[in-house]
C-alpha cells in the first residue's frame, strides 16, 4: 500500500491541531521555472499536495495555504486537490514569519495549536507530524520546532541548544557564526505553536538579518527569553524533513519517495525486479505476488492485482490490472485490464478501454473507448475505437474501426464469436452479428447479420504474362520464365475469378 494511505489510517490515534498552515507563497527562484515551486511534482502529487496529504489527518478542520508567487496557478491547483483549504494571499514575500502572520490574520478567531509547515517538504509523513504534535502537547510547549540531524546542513537553519540541551534559537546559515555553522541539527521548517502566542511573538519579529526578511525562525528566541516552554524535536527519519529548493533536490526527493513506495510494496509481497527503473506513484498500488518488471511505471490511481505481471517497459496511468493479467511493453491510460487478460507487446490502450477476462490485445494495437468481451482477441496491428466486442470474437490483423467521420464519432458493435478478417475497415456506425464473418480486405459499411459473411472488396483479376511484357529483364521476369519452363506455373489462364475460393481464404 502507498505510504500516504498507510499513514492516514493512523488518523484515529492522531492528536489534532486547530489549524494547519502551509507556507507556499515563495517563488522558488532556485527552481528556475515558470511554474511555482510548490506545483512541481513527484510521485504523483505536487510538493504542496504531499504536504497537505501528510498534514490532512491532523487538522481539526481549518487548513490555510499562504499563496503569493504564481497564486492563480496555486489557487487553481488547490481547488482541485483541497477544495476545503483556505487560500490566503501574501502580497509581498517578506519572509516565512510574515507569511505565517498573514495566515493567522485570516483566521482571527483561531485558538489552540497550529501546525505551520513549509510547502516544499514533500517527504514529510503523517507519522512524523503526529509525533511532533504529541511531543508539543506532552511538553506543554507554546512553540515546538521539528529538527533533524543531517550529514550536510548547508543552506538550512541551525538549531542552537544550551548546555542542558534546551533549544535557544534557530539561526539561518547566512546569519550564523562559524561555530553555529558546524551544528548539524537543522530546522525542518515545521512548527507547532499556540496560535495566540505565535500571533503575539510574530508581531514583534523584525527584519534585522542578511535577507531583510521577517523569519518565522526568529519566533523561538524571544519565547525562550520570556521563559516560555518551548521544544525542539528530532524526526526519527532525517529524510522526512528534506526540503526541495532546486531541480537536483527535486530529483533526489523523487528517488527517496519512490524508494519508500517500493519498499512498502515489496514488504507487502510485490516482486520488484529492478527498483532503480521502477516508478510507482504514492497513489498507485499493487497486490501480493504481482510482478513489476524493469522499466515499469504505475502512475495515478493505477492498481495491479495479485499475480499480475507488468513490464518490462510499460507505463500505466489510472489503470486497473486485475488478477493474473499480463502487460508487456505497453502504454495504457485509464484502461481496465481484466483477469488473465494479456496486453502487448507494444499496445496503446487509451481511456475507456475495458478488457474482459482472458481477452487479448496484441502488438501494435491501439484501443480507445472499447469493451472487449471475455476471451476475445485483437492480436495484431489494429485500431479499435468506440466499440463493443462480444465474447470469443477475433479481430484480424490490421483491422480498423473507422469511428470518426470528420465531425462525429460513431460506435461499432461486434457480436459473440465473430471473425473479422484481416485488413477489414469497419465503418461506424455498423453492427457485426453473433457468429458473423467478414472477408479479409473488406470495407464494411452496412450491418452483417448473425452468421453471415460480409464481403466488400473488388474481385481479383490476374493479368497473365504482365511481368514478362512490362518488366522484361528483371529478376522477377527471369523467375517467372523459369517457373513457366518447369511447367509448374498456371500458364495463360487470363483473368482468375473464383468467388467461392476468395470467400474461403
Ligand atoms: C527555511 C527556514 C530554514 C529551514 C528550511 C527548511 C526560514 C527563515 N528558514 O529556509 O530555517 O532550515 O526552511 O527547509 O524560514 N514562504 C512564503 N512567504 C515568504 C517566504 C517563504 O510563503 O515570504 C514559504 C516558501 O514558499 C516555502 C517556505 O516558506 O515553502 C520556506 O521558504 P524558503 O525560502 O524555502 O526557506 P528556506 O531558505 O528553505
Ligand atoms: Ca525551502
Amino acid at each position: 500500500m502507498a505510504p500516504q494511505e498507510s499513514s492516514s489510517s493512523e488518523s484515529a490515534a492522531t492528536p489534532a491541531v486547530a489549524a494547519v498552515v502551509v507556507l507556499a507563497a515563495g517563488q522558488g527562484t532556485r527552481m528556475r521555472s515558470s511554474t511555482p515551486k510548490v506545483l512541481h511534482t513527484l510521485g504523483g502529487r505536487s510538493l504542496l499536495g504531499h504536504v497537505l496529504a501528510a498534514a490532512a489527518p491532523l487538522s481539526a478542520g481549518t487548513t490555510v495555504v499562504v499563496v503569493g508567487a504564481g497564486r492563480d496557478q496555486v489557487e487553481a491547483h488547490l481547488g482541485e486537490i483541497a477544495p476545503g483549504a483556505l487560500a490566503v494571499v501574501q502580497e509581498q514575500q517578506l519572509g516565512s514569519g510574515h507569511a505565517a502572520e498573514v495566515a493567522l490574520t485570516a483566521v482571527p478567531d483561531l485558538d489552540g495549536s497550529v501546525l505551520v509547515v513549509n510547502g516544499d517538504s514533500p517527504l514529510l509523513t503523517t507519522r512524523t507530524l503526529t509525533a511532533l504534535v504529541a511531543a508539543h502537547d506532552a511538553a506543554g510547549s507554546v512553540f515546538t520546532v521539528l529538527t533533524a540531524e543531517v550529514d550536510d546542513p548547508t543552506g538550512l537553519g541551525r538549531i542552537v541548544r544550551d548546555g542542558s540541551g534546551a533549544p535557544q534559537a534557530i539561526v539561518e546559515e547566512r546569519d550564523a557564526t562559524a561555530e553555529q555553522r558546524a551544528i548539524r541539527e537543522v530546522n525542518a521548517g515545521v512548527y507547532v505553536a499556540d496560535a495566540a502566542t505565535l500571533r503575539r511573538v510574530l508581531a514583534g519579529v523584525g527584519t534585522a538579518n542578511s535577507q531583510g526578511e521577517q523569519y518565522l525562525t526568529d519566533a523561538l528566541a524571544p519565547l525562550v527569553g520570556e521563559g516560555a516552554p518551548t521544544a525542539a524535536v528530532r524526526a526519527d527519519d532525517p529524510d522526512d524533513v528534506l526540503g526541495c529548493n532546486d531541480r537536483r533536490e527535486l530529483a533526489e526527493r523523487r528517488r527517496t519517495l519512490n524508494d519508500r513506495v517500493l519498499d512498502d510494496l515489496m514488504r507487502a509481497g510485490v516482486t520488484v525486479i529492478d527498483p532503480q527503473t521502477t516508478w510507482v506513484d504514492v497513489t498507485a498500488t499493487a497486490g501480493p505476488d504481482a510482478v513489476l518488471q524493469p522499466g515499469t511505471q504505475l502512475l495515478g490511481s493505477t492498481t495491479v492485482a495479485s499475480g499480475a505481471v507488468v513490464g518490462p517497459d510499460s507505463t500505466l496511468v489510472d489503470c486497473t490490472v486485475e488478477a493474473g493479467a499480463t502487460v508487456l511493453r505497453s502504454h495504457c491510460l485509464g484502461a481496465v485490464i481484466g483477469p488473465e487478460a494479456t496486453v502487448g507487446p507494444f499496445s496503446y490502450l487509451r481511456p475507456g478501454t475495458r478488457l474482459a477476462r482472458g481477452s487479448k490485445v496484441g502488438g501494435f494495437v491501439e484501443t480507445k473507448n472499447v469493451e472487449v468481451g471475455e476471451g476475445s482477441k485483437i492480436p495484431h496491428l489494429s485500431y479499435v475505437g468506440d466499440a463493443t466486442i462480444g465474447r470469443g470474437s477475433n479481430i484480424g490483423a490490421a483491422t480498423v474501426f473507422v469511428n470518426y467521420d470528420g465531425v462525429a464519432k460513431h460506435r461499432t458493435t461486434v457480436g459473440d464469436h465473430a471473425r473479422i478478417g484481416s485488413d477489414t475497415m469497419l465503418v461506424a456506425p455498423v453492427t457485426i452479428g453473433d457468429g458473423a464473418y467478414t472477408a479479409a480486405g473488406s470495407v464494411i459499411t452496412s450491418d452483417v447479420p448473425p452468421g453471415a459473411m460480409g464481403v466488400a472488396r473488388g474481385p481479383q483479376r490476374n493479368v497473365a504474362g504482365w511481368v514478362r511484357r512490362r518488366r522484361p529483364g528483371t529478376p522477377a521476369a527471369e523467375a517467372a520464365a523459369a517457373a513457366e519452363q518447369r511447367a509448374d506455373a498456371p500458364g495463360d489462364l487470363g483473368v482468375h475469378d473464383d468467388d467461392e475460393g476468395q470467400l474461403t481464404r
